[in-house]
């Protein structure tokens, strides 16, 4: 789609831009407000059909024939499960699906689910043909999972009245709705759990392309001007993901509105993501103290994942998640059995020598 059409094309169709009903079972953290504003402006740029939609082509074109033949037949769609790195629009894209089969969304996320009263309420609490997205559901503790089996195969729910020998378990019909479960550790998913998903879609990194047009669109959408070049460059330090694609943008906007005339160029771009101290393939600070912490406090590695977070003071669990996630796809770390090492790519990015072999031969990587 040329560009210009795209900048329009959200305009053209008020259809795209009905309210879709979105109900936030979870609201935990209060946003100073420059978080918030940045939240409002974060609903805004979700897109909310398909239509709008950048990216993932096959999961898109998949479950838009998913969505048809449920349709056609009268029947909820299946159980979806989405699994990726964050920010790759896993909550996102249930907005839609739910968006297109005219059914309402309830959001939850399994952290927030602890007592089993709390997932047979919510459960209970559904409407015939709603959604219920749980984010994270690698984290809903068994019991709770378990709740989950009858309601997902036979849209019932059991429920233990009593305790001890007296105790009595009576059924409940609930109605017909789909689950969309979401996690970026499938592995962490039981087997059950997995085998009860009848459509399961890995969302994968996004192109410097995809990223370039989520950009123009969302620099459209907040009525900032930008050039392809300008996006190009935000869209190559975006690590493959829309969101912090669209961060990125909304900071270069500040830089280029108090500094520059307002125009988003590839110049404006580049002097604030520089100033932002994220490098030209979307390195931050973190990052780069994972890769020279390796190299330098643990001779290139290997080096295990608790002891490099806490040799640079952050928690394993931010490294796991946030960094280690695109160290990996960029080839500059790989993990070993004995832990993280980093690979010839990632000294060439830091402009350091390679060691000699018989250093890296130590781990099975010649320079
Ligand atoms: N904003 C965030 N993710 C997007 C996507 N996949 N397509 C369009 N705009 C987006």
């Amino acid at each position: 789609m040329p560009l210009n059409e795209l900048q329009n094309e959200q305009y053209k169709n008020p259809e795209l831009h009905k309210e879709h009903k979105v109900e936030r079972k979870i609201r935990t953290d209060t946003a100073p407000s420059l978080q918030r504003e940045d939240e409002e402006i974060e609903i805004k740029l979700r897109p909310a059909r398909f239509e709008q939609y950048i990216g993932q082509n096959k999961v898109k074109e998949n479950m838009q024939i998913f969505i048809e033949a449920a349709k056609r037949r009268k029947e909820p769609l299946d159980h979806v499960l989405l699994y990726g790195q964050p920010g790759l629009g896993k909550t996102t894209l249930s907005q839609i699906i739910a968006a297109e089969m005219d059914g309402n969304l309830r959001i939850t996320a399994g952290p927030t689910i602890e007592r089993a009263g709390d997932m047979a309420a919510i459960l209970n609490d559904l409407n015939e043909g709603d959604f219920l997205f749980i984010d994270e559901i690698h984290r809903l503790n068994r019991t709770i999972e378990e709740i989950l089996y009858p309601a997902m195969e036979d849209f019932s729910l059991d429920i233990i009245i009593g305790k001890g020998p007296t105790a009595k378990s009576i059924r409940l019909e609930l109605p017909r709705f789909t689950l969309i479960g979401a996690t970026t550790r499938v592995g962490l998913l039981t087997a059950p759990l997995r085998d009860r998903f009848g459509v399961i879609h890995h969302l994968e990194p996004y192109s410097i392309e995809e990223l370039q047009t989520i950009v123009i669109r969302s620099a459209s959408v907040m009525q900032v001007e930008i050039t392809i070049r300008g996006a190009e460059e935000i869209a190559r330090r975006a690590r493959g993901t829309p969101r912090i694609a669209n961060r990125l943008l909304k900071r270069v906007r500040d830089f280029a509105q108090v500094q520059f005339d307002g125009t988003i160029t590839e110049e404006v771009a580049q002097s604030a993501l520089d100033r932002m101290e994220i490098d030209k393939v979307g390195l931050d600070t973190v990052d780069k103290k994972i890769l020279e912490a390796i190299i330098f406090k643990f001779d290139g590695g290997p080096v295990g994942l608790d002891t490099l977070a806490s040799s640079i003071d952050e928690e394993s669990g931010t490294l796991e998640d946030m960094s280690e996630p695109y160290l990996l796809q960029l080839g500059f770390i790989q993990r070993t059995p004995r832990g993280r090492i980093v690979t010839r790519h990632g000294y060439e990015h830091l402009g350091l020598d390679i060691p000699n072999d018989g250093q890296m031969g130590q781990i099975g990587l010649k320079g």
